[in-house]
């Protein structure tokens, strides 16, 4: 049997195995080509939802003082120049209903000489105390202090016409320590700017308000001012304020991401981005030829707390259009390779608020994007690894019930057949032949190889019926040999050998009449019947090589002791013989064949085996003689038992097998030769 590798049972389910983990490795790939980025586009998705909540509740915000600052500066537009209207009014605005939760502050601020033209300064500014009540406060009309008038938020709204409200810089509260941002709205009066409103904006609580958003994806986030000043923060350790302190004044105490980045390079990716939103604010302002290189100038030299960059960024976002460009505000999305808080790969996005410019980051763990995909890809590879095993074990049943199962009968059949097709003993009677399993090509191969068989079987048939005549028409020349030799010796001893008597006794009577004198003459008869007694010996021995005379008289056992006496002394060989039969084993019809086969074996020892000995026993039991005879010479080989040249062995087995007998002839090398006849007697020879 082959081995289990090479087998149909082994290999049909192997092929299928091998395509069912092709396809599996196919869905997979796909999986994972197409699935990811799709998990990866709906990661993306929720950051960004959760910024554009992050977002609108920040417009809320953002618009509830922008309307406050709007209504100021109405009232700053309209209202009679008196200080107790300014004052009473401004503060009845900014305490408007529920304003005191988000809205610190807020005033109105009048153009140089333009609310009284003997006074520089006449501001009307209400901020709130560590209890939140609103208090006036008169500092920046001090003629002492530095004013207000070159203050971030205020000269930007007098130089660029288009503002309709300004976001200051960022900043921290100096009673809340929160983050907070002005709002500047421009007052008008006969169309010439008047001086600015203003509203201060509590950033409070944003921070939490941002974990809570960003809780649900293990992110976080956090906003920033138009430059990249945090509002919130993501990490109170690495993104702390500045040690306000040592700050000149209140804008300073907020860092920006880009100065974080300096310290924390893993912000720099962030950075770049918030700088890159910048960069194209300014482009595209350049690019629609509306931005102003002087209000760049005006605005650096008017300001001491703007810088030429700030100046450029500022006269960009409010020169063209980019408060309603949707494109400016679109998310910009961000993959960290390994972000810094989350000390992970995370997807992170980008915004800008409409309106105040302010940008917000939100961060989601990467790990958390592909969370789902990942329960989904073990599900699916634990179920299509249970599905390929059953499905295994189903194919492995279907074939070895539909193919290898019918293949294997028929191949134990065949087995049998082939150790059964030797020499047919039934005489084609019981010929097997291979079960038809199906219909399927298995069955129609049974089928032609029961026909081939059937064929076979004729020719085998014809074979063994030749066979048959052939052996018949040598027993029968046999017997005519045997008859025809029989009947030259007794003719040759009957007519040759009386004659020859006769003439020799008439050669006596003549000798006896011839003239005693003639000595030639009594010479010659003399010589003449030397002749006829040498002839008459010559006739017998022929007559006995021909048949020997004691077969047909004396039996079996006298002709063989005639031979064997015979044999020695003409060959030197010297024969053990050993007899055991009974009297009428001579009668049975075998003798000659017997004799024959007896004869030829001991002529090939003497011509081939160079034995010094031969042993020959005749036993006759049980209606069987068995005739062995063995030498001590060389001893036959293989070869000469199968070599075709051979007749006397040929005929020795022609013999045997006409009577019905059996023989063997086995050689030992150097040792000798084994000849075994064993024939039925039909006289009955028990002893
Ligand atoms: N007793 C034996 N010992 C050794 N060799 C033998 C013996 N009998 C037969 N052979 C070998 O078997 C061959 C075939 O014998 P046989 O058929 O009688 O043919 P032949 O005697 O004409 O050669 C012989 O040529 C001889 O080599
Ligand atoms: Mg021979």
């Amino acid at each position: 049997m082959n081995s289990f590798w090479h087998s149909l049972q082994f290999r049909i389910p192997a092929v299928f195995t091998i395509s069912l983990l092709l396809i599996l490795l196919a869905i997979f790939a796909v999986f994972s080509i197409v699935g990811k980025t799709m998990l990866e586009k709906q990661a993306y998705k929720q950051v960004i939802l959760s910024g554009q909540n992050i977002v609108s509740e920040l417009m809320g915000r953002v618009e509830h003082a922008e309307s406050l600052a709007i209504a100021l500066a109405n009232l700053g537009e309209i209202l009679p120049t008196k200080d107790d209207y300014w004052k009473k009014l401004a503060r009845h605005i900014i305490d408007h209903n529920g304003s005191n939760v988000i809205i610190a502050g807020g005033g109105l601020w009048p153009e140089p000489y333009k609310y009284n033209p003997d006074l520089e300064r006449s501001s009307f500014f209400w901020g709130r105390d560590k209890t939140g009540k609103l208090k006036f406060y008169d500092n920046y009309n001090k003629k002492s202090g530095p004013g207000y008038h070159h203050e971030e938020w205020y000269v930007p709204v007098k130089y660029l016409k288009s503002v309709r409200s300004f976001w200051s810089k960022s900043y921290m509260d100096p009673y809340s320590q929160e983050p907070m941002i002005t709002v500047t709205v421009p007052m008008k009066r006969d169309n010439q700017f008047f001086g600015v409103s203003t509203i201060d904006l509590k950033l409070m609580g944003l921070h939490q308000y941002l974990e809570k958003i960003t809780r649900s994806f293990s992110g976080y986030a956090f906003a920033m001012d138009r430059s990249g000043r945090f509002i919130s923060f993501p990490d109170y350790k690495l993104t702390k304020l500045r040690d306000s302190a040592s700050s000149q004044n209140q804008f300073g105490a907020f860092g920006s991401i880009q100065e974080l980045a300096k310290r924390v390079p893993g912000f720099k990716i962030l950075a770049n981005e918030i700088d890159r939103i910048n960069d194209d604010h300014i482009q595209k302002a350049m690019q629609t030829g509306r931005f102003n290189k002087d209000i760049v100038e005006l605005l650096d030299k008017n300001s001491y707390q703007i810088n030429n960059d700030e100046a450029k960024l500022v006269t960009a976002i409010y020169s063209h259009s980019a408060g309603k460009d949707l494109e400016m505000h679109r998310a910009r999305q961000v993959f960290l390779k390994k972000d810094t808080l989350l000390g992970e790969p995370a997807f992170a996005a980008v915004y800008e608020m409409p309106e105040t410019f302010w940008k917000i980051v939100t961060v989601m763990p990467y790990s958390k994007a592909v969370e789902d995909s990942n329960a989904i890809y073990t599900n699916l590879l634990y179920s299509a690894s249970i599905a390929t095993y059953v499905f295994l074990i189903i194919i492995f049943f279907v074939i070895k019930a539909i193919l290898v199962g019918p293949i294997s009968n028929m191949l134990t059949e065949l087995q049998e057949l082939s150790e059964d097709a030797g020499p047919d003993k039934n005489n084609g009677e019981g010929r097997k032949f291979l079960t038809i399993p199906d219909k399927s090509e298995l069955g129609e191969l049974a089928q032609c190889f029961n026909q081939r068989s059937h064929k076979l079987f004729e020719v085998q048939d014809e074979l063994r019926k030749s066979q048959d005549t052939l052996r018949l028409f040598s027993a029968h020349q046999d017997n005519v040999r045997e008859e025809e030799r029989k009947e030259i010796a007794r003719e040759i001893h009957d007519e040759l050998g009386q004659n020859l008597l006769a003439l020799n006794m008439d050669l006596h009577w003549m000798n006896e009449r011839l003239p005693k004198s003639d000595k030639s003459l009594l010479e010659k008869s003399k010589k003449m019947s030397q002749l006829i007694d040498s002839t008459i010996k010559t006739a017998r021995e022929i007559t006995s090589s021909l048949r020997p005379p004691l077969l047909d008289e004396a039996g079996l056992e006298a002709a063989i002791d005639w031979y064997v006496e015979d044999y020695e002394k003409r060959h030197g060989i010297k024969c053990l013989l050993s007899v055991e039969m009974g009297d009428s084993v001579h009668e049975l019809c075998n003798t000659a064949t017997v004799f024959r086969v007896f004869q030829e074996a001991m002529i090939n020892i003497a011509k081939h085996s160079k034995a010094s000995v031969v042993s020959i026993t005749i036993v006759v039991a049980n209606s069987i003689l068995v005739l062995n005879i063995s030498d001590n010479g060389v001893g036959i080989t293989p070869r000469d038992l199968k070599a075709v040249g051979g007749f006397g062995i040929l005929g020795m087995r022609e013999r045997t097998q006409s009577c019905a007998g059996k023989i063997t002839i086995t050689g030992y090398p150097g040792e000798g030769t084994v000849v075994r006849l064993e024939i039925p007697v039909s006289g009955g020879g028990d002893i």
